[in-house]
């Protein structure tokens, strides 16, 4: 298939929202990272997304959505919480997992009964799914396996005769994937850490929000487990563990300890491996530069990958900042849970 990489021109656009309607795919930008979109009403056109990105069809969409009253298109029932979330954070990257109505084929959901529904911040996205007249379902549009593309760039190294149109948008804003929140129990919880933080949504809410237990981490458990010197009780848990998500081609470890003693242990490795002919990248964030990091890491791994070099070493991010936490989440899974504790 020929991909046509277009300008987000008026002309294009209309193209696009073509597409769209006549069940093709489209990569497009938000302010999270850059999404592969399909009509979510057409079962095979989200059977061609799963195709195109290589992704196991039992790893459920998010519903992307132009006007928050779309919602009603979604789910039957909002309670005062959820059109709160939704006042606060839309258009804004805060994903709600939410009882789906019928008409949403579960072949978006793999086959859940709930559905994610998200209304990006970013104008072109939006104007996407109002001209195609149809929610968008789109994951993030990289290869699975791959890290998410944040740069037009990304998609068409990943997706380039794969899919109809990419669209040519400015780099993402934020950098990492939105906050998946189920608001389906009484107590919100956060089964995807973002930007937006569980901080901001119990301000928002004025109620707990929990995090789910498979998500969290502790690094001395992991090195342990690694170590083979503890039983994998987390494992099982955090499917993630198993395998690698957002890997680059190298190899990657994530050093961790009090931050001076990281930047020595990091620099001595990379001269170590680069004296045996390695070539090593860093990816070292300011202590305290949670934003940024999240804004820079995916792009980092991209660049580091397109470097070819052998060997990936990142500073770890203090994970009792929220945002902070959210790029580790990422970090570990890149570097398949390779820790190196200083
Ligand atoms: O920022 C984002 O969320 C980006 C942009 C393109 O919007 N999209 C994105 O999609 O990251 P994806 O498919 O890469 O990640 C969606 C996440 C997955 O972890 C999926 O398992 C979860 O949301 N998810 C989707 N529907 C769900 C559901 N009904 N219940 C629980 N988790 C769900
Ligand atoms: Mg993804």
């Amino acid at each position: 298939m020929e991909t046509k990489i277009l300008d987000p021109t008026e002309e294009n656009m209309a193209l696009a929202a073509e597409t769209i309607k006549n069940g093709g795919l489209v990569a497009f930008p938000t302010e999270t990272v850059y999404g592969l979109g399909a009509n979510a009403l057409d079962e095979d056109a989200v059977r061609a997304v799963y195709a195109a990105k290589g992704r196991p069809s039992d790893n459920p969409m998010i519903v992307h959505i132009a006007r928050a009253s779309d919602i009603g298109q979604m789910t039957r029932f909002l309670n005062p919480m959820i059109v709160n979330l939704i006042d606060n954070f839309w258009p804004g990257p805060l994903t709600l997992i939410l009882n789906k109505k019928e008409e949403i084929p579960r072949t978006v959901t793999g086959g859940l009964e709930t559905v994610a529904v998200r209304l990006p911040d970013n104008e072109i996205a939006r104007n996407l799914i109002n001209l195609s007249g149809c929610p968008i379902a789109a994951p993030s549009a990289n290869l699975s396996g791959r890290p998410s593309p944040t740069a037009y760039q990304h998609v068409v190294s990943d997706l380039n005769g794969k899919v109809d149109i990419i669209l040519k948008g400015e780099n993402c804003r934020v950098g990492i994937e939105s906050t998946v929140l189920d608001m389906t129990s009484d107590e919100p919880v956060v089964l995807r850490p973002g930007i937006i933080t569980p901080e901001q949504i119990e301000a928002a809410i004025g109620k707990k929000v929990s995090i789910d237990p498979a998500i969290k981490f502790d690094f001395k458990k992991i090195e342990a487990i690694k170590n083979g010197t503890a039983e994998e009780t987390i494992v099982a848990k955090a499917p993630g563990m198993k395998y690698k998500h957002y890997a680059p081609k190298a190899q990657m470890f994530v050093v961790e300890g009090e931050r001076n003693r990281v930047r020595q242990e990091i620099e001595r490795l990379k001269t170590l491996n680069e004296k045996m002919g390695s070539d090593v990248g860093v990816i070292l964030f300011e202590e305290k530069a949670f934003i940024e990091a999240a804004h820079d890491f995916f792009a980092s791994l991209r660049e580091l990958d397109g470097r070819d070099v052998d060997l990936i070493l990142a500073g770890a991010l203090s994970d009792t900042d929220s945002v902070g936490f959210a790029v580790m989440n990422r970090m570990l899974k890149s570097a398949g849970y390779n820790i190196i504790r200083v």
